[in-house]
């Protein structure tokens, strides 16, 4: 294990993690839900959401990482001591390949409008542009040129690719995205957007809570990069001296700040050009936000910089969503990291290009059954730190750090109790929508507190009875 590759410092780690987290998930998603979703009405709910189980969710699957030291698979099979926890590590790994292969699909879209922006070509007739190229022939090249880039960085390891690539990025989406905000700011019309995304509306969050707590919910996981096992690899090279609970804290809110400026671009910029905001969609980014380039002064400039913004953002996760999978191969298979890197990227050249020739494969991927994933792997960690580990948890909590003591045990209570019933509510609606069988809220939030209970007494018993044999 010594040769094992590490951070050369906390800042970069906490660089990178931060980098993993924002993306597109920050820049393109939260946008165009917070616009669909009721503006201020969803920033609330989603900013309530990683504070209560964002946050602590991060930290648990942190906790796991440094823990187990190892990559998924071999992490979770030690820290459970069973074999189904190399099968949720085997699971994560299919997590972090199924999102990236939808994931560089739209980076080949975001490294496409990143090198024509400059002449502004898709400002003619921005539908039409995102339509023609958005599936087909030239939406494969553009995912393989995305992934290549991904792929060379992974390739040179964690403290020579990751970390130094990321120390440089994530300063440069901060600054572009801040001069971007002000720019803005600066625009004629956009006071409607602001007041739309920032003033709080008491009764309309009041009427709609419970139909923006999903997407919000999703979301935050989304953006926190949870359940996928990426946050755990990044953990995993860390040791003993950094405070998990003060680098959780800086990564959420850096996380959290950088969704909430892009909002501050994107949303007042599409009211200033009179583009419906709930409109946009998925599509957001690429058609109603280029309509508003297209007819800014000096819009070839300003969309340059933002997909500039969007790519590196994009990149960063990008190599996070890789490591995983081809740490994996070197961490539990010997294979040397630059074969590991090579093969792995040959799959995901497959499988991404494949999303990029079927639009309606990709948007069942990049929807349900991504968020599906994230959230049972979510589900599995909560119940590994919270109903196995313990005090073995607390420990790592408290390795490195004084500061935060008085948290880690409603820390813990949280995760054990909390989260799971959240996570497993969200997962029967999902299941239910998917299964279309409607279950009213009463019925999921039984559902939710029953098989949480049950499943902490199954786990209970069973780690008692292994250990009890292993005697
Ligand atoms: N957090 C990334 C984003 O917001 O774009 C997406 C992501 C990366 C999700 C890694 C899940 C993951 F494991």
């Amino acid at each position: 294990m010594s040769d094992r590759d590490s951070w050369i410092s906390n800042l970069g780690f906490v660089l990178a993690a931060v980098g993993g987290a924002a993306g597109l998930g920050n820049i393109w998603r939260f946008p165009w839900l917070t616009a669909g979703n009721g503006g201020s009405a969803f920033l609330i709910v989603y900013l309530l959401v990683v504070v209560g189980i964002g946050v602590p969710g991060l930290l648990a699957e942190f906790v796991l990482g440094r823990c187990g030291r190892q990559t998924p698979t071999a992490a979770l099979r030690s820290l459970t001591g069973s074999r189904w926890g190399s099968w949720l590590g085997a699971f994560n790994v299919l997590t972090t390949l199924v999102i990236l292969s939808f994931y560089s699909v739209v980076g080949g879209w975001i490294l496409r409008y990143t090198l024509v922006s400059p002449v502004g070509t898709y400002f003619g007739q921005p539908q039409q542009y995102f339509g023609a190229m958005s599936f087909g022939l030239e939406a494969v090249a553009f995912h393989l040129l995305f992934l290549g880039i991904v792929a060379a960085i992974v390739f040179f390891g964690i403290s020579n690719g990751i970390e130094r690539v990321s120390k440089v990025m994530l300063p440069g989406v901060v600054i572009i995205l801040l001069g971007l905000a002000v720019w803005t700011a600066t625009q004629p019309g956009t006071a409607a957007g602001y007041a739309f995304y920032l003033s709080f509306d008491a009764e309309y969050l009041a009427a709609n809570f419970l139909s923006v707590i999903g997407p919000a919910a999703g979301q935050a996981l989304f953006t926190l990069s949870l359940g996928a096992g990426v946050m755990l690899t990044y953990a995993s090279y860390l040791d003993d001296n950094a405070s998990l609970p003060r680098d959780t804290l800086v990564i959420a809110v850096s996380n959290t700040f950088i969704g909430v400026l892009a909002g501050l671009v994107v949303i007042p910029l599409l009211f200033s050009q009179g583009v419906d905001p709930g409109q946009g969609g998925p599509g957001a980014l690429f058609v109603a936000l280029a309509t508003a380039f297209a007819t800014l002064p000096g819009g070839e400039l300003v969309a340059t910089a933002f997909f500039v913004t969007v790519l590196m953002a994009a990149v960063t996760s990008g190599i996070s969503l890789l490591e995983t999978p081809v740490a994996t191969l070197v961490d539990s298979f010997g294979v040397p990291r630059r074969r590991a890197t090579v093969l792995v990227s040959v799959l995901l050249a497959a499988t991404g290009s494949g999303l990029a020739l079927t639009s309606s494969v990709f948007q069942f991927v990049s929807g349900t059954l991504a968020d599906l994933m994230l959230t049972v792997g979510l589900f599995a960690f909560t119940v590994i730190v919270g109903w196995l580990l313990r005090g073995d948890a607390l420990a790592e909590f408290r390795a490195g750090t004084a500061r935060f003591e008085w948290l880690a045990k409603p820390w813990l209570l949280t995760v054990s109790w909390v989260l799971p019933v959240v996570v497993l509510f969200l997962l029967t609606n999902t299941l239910a929508s998917l299964a279309g069988i409607s279950v009213g809220l009463g019925g999921r939030v039984i559902i939710a507190v029953i098989g949480t209970v049950a499943l902490a007494v199954v786990v209970r018993n069973g780690s008692r009875t292994d250990r009890l044999s292993s005697h």
